[in-house]
């Protein structure tokens, strides 16, 4: 993680205690925060590393050295002080906690024991002759609140314990990812809104009285010790009275996946903490690092505690799953049944060390209930490779320049309806919504080229039942385009006409019609120049396609899969001869695309176009001028960067045009670029 920024006037010092201090108090009053974990932590050890140069300007209320960031009270004194843990961050940090302890210990550690971190909320929970009879939170570690009312919803905290014990057991209480999901469900069905993530939803039910519904969470146990006066649980190493709590009917980590294991070396400690962090993504609930503790009840109280946090043990912090950020836009996907789904576009963030630009916003519903809107800092979660989610808007830091979500009226791909009648929107086409859209894409300019066939004609089209895909416009007949309204004798023919010209484009354009994932214009150029036929792309493995330059493994797959998809459209299309005009294939034996464009005018050059066409370019699209650059030898590319070599500038020119100039590139205009190219113009 990155490392905190150093304070280096005591202004800044200030400012970063006043922030940590308020972000404790949030997070320890409703699990809410301004600041994600990891930043807190930054926080924090930037607040420490000030306070060690400058001892003598530490304020008292920084939240170095104490509990829970000195964040909360409660009224009822613990039986012993209920501490927190110090943090590492990287195995040599560990491997130099653990020598600093065996120097204290004087020998080394007989055990550790490595068990995971449970990111929830620590509690007390009292048994009486093996009743529970009281839960506290921690408070601030020396007395916490009464959350006995709580106690009934808590699963794995028996209300009897198996033997008549009096002992007092911590550990953490957290909603499991399922029980997130549905507190969320009965939360939203009760008009209240979502907990934002699942530590505060635990926080929040911990301490809530007289809700209208019931939320269950879970406990498990990681110590146990005994009352003031009343003999308590016998001095066990740490894995042995873990073990000993199961048995007395109460839940620990054993029962997961990620059970604490007890580990003869620091090696074997440091293995088991990469295995549980592996296994993070599949838990079925969070956890935010791995706790390794010196497993001999005589270590532990040979190296005893300070006020903070026992020497004995230490968390082994994970990047955080949820961080803080900004919702920048929402965007609307049609899916392939029609489902119109809003995607989150957020100022990227790292979280576990990816980086997510987008995440899941569920259905309009979700996004009302959760009254998100455009500009609001927003709670996301990416847990393993689920999908990120934003969870929920902070409210309290909107600055009143946020913009409320706009919801589609009309379906975003084909135009139509939408039936609004389910949570899920969905275009009242359904799937069809797909085949006028892909219609649409095909006789598109830059694809077939079918003038006439706009968006009003491929719905009566595939409404009619006259065309199901793109293959399917090669058939139509003249009679058959007579029966559509507002279609006249002379639009009729007109839109023969022009079907039977796209009958001969070529393969690059075909291909590119087909609307298969990651294939724009121009990798679609390269893929038909490297193949050649048609029949060549569809025998290519992904291997074959990773080939074609710009196509990385990942892109390949997806290739491959979809032309496997559109398999019956291709036969299709080949059986009307669509498509299957050969070439002499530039793979293999030119390896790059720099060795397969031809020899020309602009070889060796890396050409970008902007601002507007004019004189005998002035009709061009852009993708007929990327087009005559590959012709003429060039390699077209869309952004100006250090290897860009010449600069295409029409008129309007903008940000390139200054970004060319800045980076010293040769800048033509439309009209001595058309006598650069003059032979290859002839030819389009
Ligand atoms: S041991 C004296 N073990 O993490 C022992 N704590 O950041 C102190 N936590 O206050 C705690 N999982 O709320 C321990 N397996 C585990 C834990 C764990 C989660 C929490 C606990 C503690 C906090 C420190």
């Amino acid at each position: 993680m990155a490392s905190p920024a150093a304070l280096t006037s005591p202004e800044a010092y200030a400012d970063a205690v006043a922030t940590a201090v308020r972000a404790a108090a949030a997070y320890y009053a409703d699990g809410d925060t301004p600041l994600g974990d990891d930043e807190y932590d930054a926080l924090v050890r930037a607040v420490e590393a000030y306070e060690r140069e400058h001892p003598d300007e530490a304020l008292p209320e920084s939240p170095t050295g104490k509990v829970a960031g000195g964040a909360v009270v409660g009224d009822v004194p613990h039986s012993a002080p209920m501490l927190s843990l110090d943090n590492v961050f990287s195995a040599e940090e560990l491997e130099s906690w653990a020598a600093g302890l065996e120097r204290r210990l004087g020998r080394p550690a007989a055990a550790w024991c490595v068990e995971p971190k449970l990111d929830g909320l620590a509690v007390a929970a009292r048994y009486r002759a093996g009743r529970l009879t009281q839960m506290l939170t921690r408070g601030d570690g020396l007395a916490g609140e009464d959350i006995t009312h709580a106690a009934d919803a808590v699963l794995g905290l028996p209300a009897q314990l198996v033997e008549p014990l009096d002992v007092e057991l911590r550990g953490e209480v957290l909603l499991t990812h399922e029980q997130f999901e549905q507190a969320n469900a009965v939360r939203t069905a009760h008009g209240a809104t979502p907990f934002a993530h699942p530590r505060s939803g635990a926080a929040g039910t911990l301490r809530a009285k007289d809700r209208p519904y019931r939320v269950e969470l879970t406990f498990f146990a990681y110590d146990a010790l005994g009352l003031p006066g009343l003999p308590g649980v016998p001095g066990l190493d740490h894995a042995d009275l873990l073990a000993r709590l199961a048995d007395l009917g109460v839940n620990t980590a054993a029962t997961t996946d990620a059970a604490p294991r007890r580990c003869a070396t620091l090696a074997e400690a440091q293995q088991r903490i990469d295995e549980i962090a592996a296994l993070r993504a599949s838990l079925p609930f969070g956890i935010d690092g791995v706790v390794v503790k010196a497993d001999a009840v005589a270590d532990q109280d040979e190296a005893g505690s300070g006020s903070r946090a026992p020497r004995w043990a230490v968390a082994r912090k994970l990047q955080a799953q949820h961080k803080v950020t900004r919702l920048l836009a929402v965007e609307w996907n049609v899916g392939r049944t029609g489902i119109i789904a809003p995607r989150a576009v957020l100022e990227p963030v790292v979280i576990d060390g990816v980086t997510v630009t987008y995440a899941t916003l569920h259905n309009p519903a979700d996004i009302e209930r959760r009254g998100l809107m455009i500009g609001d800092q927003v709670f996301v979660y990416r847990a393993g490779d689920v999908i990120p989610r934003v969870e929920a808007p902070l409210a309290d830091q909107r600055t009143g320049s946020e913009e409320p979500i706009v919801f589609p009226e009309v379906c975003p791909r084909c135009g139509d309806a939408i039936d609004t009648s389910e949570q899920r929107w969905r275009c009242v086409r359904g799937r069809g919504c797909q085949a006028v859209a892909s219609v649409i894409y095909a006789a598109g300019r830059d694809q077939l080229d079918i003038e006439g066939l706009g968006g009003t004609r491929a719905v009566q089209l595939v409404e009619t039942g006259l065309v199901a895909d793109i293959a399917d416009l090669f058939t139509l007949t003249k009679e058959q385009l007579l029966t559509l309204d507002r279609m006249g004798e002379t639009s009729a023919d007109n839109l023969l006409a022009a079907i039977e010209t796209a009958r001969s484009r070529p393969l690059n354009r075909v291909f590119c019609g087909l609307g298969i994932r990651g294939t724009g214009r121009t990798m679609s150029r390269r893929i038909a120049a490297h193949f050649g036929s048609m029949a060549a792309i569809r025998a290519a493995n992904a291997e074959a396609l990773a080939g074609v330059d710009g196509i990385g493994a990942e892109k390949a797959a997806v290739i491959v899969a979809e032309l496997a998809d559109v398999a019956p459209l291709l036969d299709k299309l080949a059986a009307h001869g669509i498509g299957t005009a050969v070439t002499e294939p530039t793979a293999p034996a030119a390896a790059s695309s720099a060795e397969a464009a031809a020899e020309g005018p602009l070889t060796g050059e890396s050409v970008v176009v902007t601002g507007a066409m004019t004189g005998a370019l002035a009709d061009l699209s852009r993708n007929a001028m990327n087009e005559l650059i590959e012709r003429a030898g060039g390699k077209a590319s869309s952004s100006v960067s250090k290897r860009t070599t010449l600069l295409v500038a029409g008129e309007k020119a903008g940000s390139k045009r200054a970004k060319a100039e800045e980076l010293g590139i040769r800048i033509v205009t439309p009209e001595e670029f058309a006598v650069l190219v003059a032979d290859q113009l002839d030819l389009s």
